[in-house]
């Protein structure tokens, strides 16, 4: 199957406006409620809606026997009524016939324990009967729909992300290294077999990284990601291509999950357009905080294309023990804050909340309590809002200010048996992003190998595994007038998890012109102290200067005056170094300093975690978004219409408490 260029074909088929919808599950209910359905999308302007992502039992009841009837009414209903399909197929939840019929497709746990049928998501991707089974029900269901009208887009699977580390997986595992390493003895130097008499004779003898005594091995469990990543998108491949081939002009894509699995740069090659299902886990500002965290990855992943919020939820917030309720407002302030990041609309699971299953409390656009409910109302609101933001298509944030994103650097930097649990990724990226969120910049993600030169600053948080290439590419950022922002335990391996020799952080000790002699973690109760009065956590280091001048000292303890946070001119730009988790304040008080210096564009007057001022721009026009968050009113300053109300806003706009405005600029 030849490649499609990516962005090539980004657009659900007969879609113009912003796309508004959701997981639509009618095979739960009777051809009454389909009719209602039929009736409140129209209200509700719904324009595209998401079948079949877990109907693989109705579609398929027994082996190679199929069921349409339902699913062609479906089909014909929506289509008369005027709304588009985003049609998906089924992969996610092989029914129960076929996990009686291949047992061994079933996914089995590190421990060894294989999971028997009874939620969603229990196969094993490398399971051959699994694969095949995907390619026909693929295959069924292109046959079919290929040329329904109602056809916009596909859905291949829902969430990929299961793993397993059975037998099949084995097989598989090893294909993906002889491939990797060509022969045993340069898997055995990778893997650094020598220690604890772990050398390789037999390619047989290598599995996946099950439960075992002690330690696990490093590079086989990164190696082990990389791999599940790659045979994921190889069955994401697989179905794509049978659906390419029933009709080319049919854009397809999966929903991302905001999850560790997946290797997000090296899939969002392979969609055509880029969707994320985003849920925020807490109820307080980081709802917030983690909304724009994902809508900012959501765009960079698309590489300047266009990304689609698949899944939210209309009022909920899932914290892990409660599902809390969201407050009146909050789901229009989450859809823009997305949109405002390039969202081109807002989608939710689901339609209709169901009378029974596991997921019965999931906050749904139309609730048990039915249409008459704050819900609903919020529901239509959205609709109506949406419908009018049609012109914004198109445009896109800009921005000069950048935080590296790597998914092998997450897997190894939280490696068992290394100096602190308390590192972890997310935790260093998400404090990155939460700083400059909060002073109202807008941040891309990117590559360690991507073209930097349109950033001015460029923030390096955690990066613990780096190529040569792509350390070469940072440092001739730097070289070039970049400045680059760098936090601890970054730089410090290669990407066969093998620490770069003769001081830390490894590839990036020229750059930054220091050396690190040694990491003193801290635990939970300790903190340092610096010069400036600041206090930093979970991490702080034995460091020299090698060309850099400190900016800070620890205080007291046994690293007293040592240097902690460093800046280097280096060619023309510089490399800044924060050697220890500085509370916010701080941390933004020294990128702040760097963005001055780097000459980075300020954000928008008034924009801050409080209140999003976010603009993206078009070939000709530019929209300003304006989302309160806050109990007070916002005025920012602002000429042009604004599409939510349609009033003209001379110098300044008032956005009550919770409120929002997008204004087409007049320029
Ligand atoms: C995911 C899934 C949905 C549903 C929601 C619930 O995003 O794709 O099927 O389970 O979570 O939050």
């Amino acid at each position: 199957m030849t490649e499609r260029e990516p962005g090539s074909l980004t657009w659900p088929r007969g879609l113009s406006g912003m796309c508004y919808g959701g997981d639509y599950n009618p095979e739960q209910w009777s051809l009454q409620v389909w009719a209602e359905d039929m009736e409140l999308m129209r209200r509700a302007k719904v324009n595209l809606v998401t079948v079949g992502v877990f109907s693989w039992s109705r579609l398929e009841p027994s082996p190679g026997v199929y069921r349409f009837d339902w699913l062609d009414q479906v089909m014909d209903l929506l289509h008369q009524t005027g709304i588009r399909v985003n049609l998906a197929t089924p992969t996610a939840s092989p029914p129960p016939w076929f996990s009686f019929a291949h047992p061994d497709a079933l996914p089995v746990t590190r421990d060894g324990v294989r999971l028997w049928h009874g939620s969603r998501d229990t196969y094993c991707v490398c399971a051959p009967a699994y694969r095949e089974a995907c390619r026909r029900i693929a295959q069924a269901l292109a046959d079919r729909y290929a040329d329904h009208p109602a056809l916009a887009m596909w859905h291949v699977h829902n969430e990929y992300g299961t793993w397993c580390y059975c037998d099949h997986v084995a097989v598989r595992f090893r294909q993906w290294l002889r491939a990797r390493y060509g022969d045993l003895d340069a898997l055995n130097e990778a893997w650094n077999g020598a220690f604890w008499s772990q050398w390789y004779s037999d390619w047989d003898q290598i599995l996946p990284p099950r439960a075992t005594q002690y330690l696990p091995n490093p590079t086989q469990m990164l190696d082990f990601r990389r791999f599940m990543s790659a045979e994921l998108l190889a069955a994401y491949q697989e179905q794509r291509d049978i659906l390419r081939a029933a009709n080319p002009d049919i854009p397809i894509t999966t929903n991302y999950m905001f999850y560790p699995g997946l290797d997000n740069w090296a899939w969002s090659q392979q969609v055509d357009l880029t969707a994320l299902d985003h849920y925020p886990s807490a109820t307080d500002q980081r709802a917030e905080e983690q909304t724009a965290f994902g809508a900012d990855l959501a765009r960079s992943w698309a590489r300047g294309h266009p990304w689609l919020l698949m899944e939210q939820a209309t009022s909920l917030i899932y914290t892990g023990d409660v599902i809390a309720t969201k407050e009146p407002g909050r789901m229009l302030r989450h859809s823009l804050s997305h949109i405002a990041r390039g969202s081109e609309g807002a989608l939710f699971f689901q339609w209709r909340a169901p009378v029974a299953g596991a997921e019965v409390y999931h906050s749904a656009m139309v609730p048990h309590a039915g249409p008459a409910t704050r819900v609903f109302k919020e529901v239509v609101a959205l609709g109506e809002v949406l419908e009018r933001l049609e012109e914004v298509r198109g445009s896109v944030p800009r921005t000069d200010v950048a935080i590296l994103w790597d998914a092998e650097a997450w897997w190894a930097v939280e490696s068992a048996g290394f100096p602190s649990t308390r590192v972890r990724y997310l935790d260093a990226v998400s404090a990155a992003h939460r700083v400059l969120w909060r002073a109202g910049y807008v941040v891309d993600f990117a590559r360690p190998d991507a073209d930097l030169s349109r950033y001015r600053l460029v923030l390096v948080p955690s990066l613990y595994v780096i190529s040569d290439e792509a350390a070469a590419n940072l440092t001739n950022y730097v070289a070039n007038g970049g400045h680059l922002v760098v936090s601890f335990f970054s730089g410090i391996a290669d990407p066969r998890h093998h620490v770069r020799l003769g001081g830390y952080p490894g590839a990036f000790r020229t750059v930054l012109g220091i050396r690190v002699e040694e990491f003193h973690p801290l635990l939970d109760d300790a903190q340092v102290t610096l010069s400036t009065g600041d206090t930093g956590r979970i991490w702080s280091e034995h460091l020299h200067l090698e060309g850099a001048e400190a900016l800070a000292h620890y205080v007291g303890g046994c690293l007293d005056g040592q240097p902690a946070l460093t800046r280097h001119r280096w060619g023309k730009g510089v490399g800044w170094y924060v050697s220890t988790r500085l509370d916010d304040d701080a941390y933004g008080r020294l990128v702040f300093r760097a963005a001055e210096e780097a000459g980075v564009t300020p954000p928008p007057t008034g924009a801050s975690g409080e209140c999003e001022v976010v603009r993206r721009w078009g070939a000709h026009s530019s929209w300003l978004f304006v989302i309160n968050h806050s109990d007070r009113p916002h005025h920012i300053p602002a000429e042009g219409v604004d599409l939510v109300t349609g009033a003209e806003v001379r110098g300044q706009v008032s956005v009550p408490a919770g409120g929002v405005a997008v204004i087409r600029e007049a320029r």
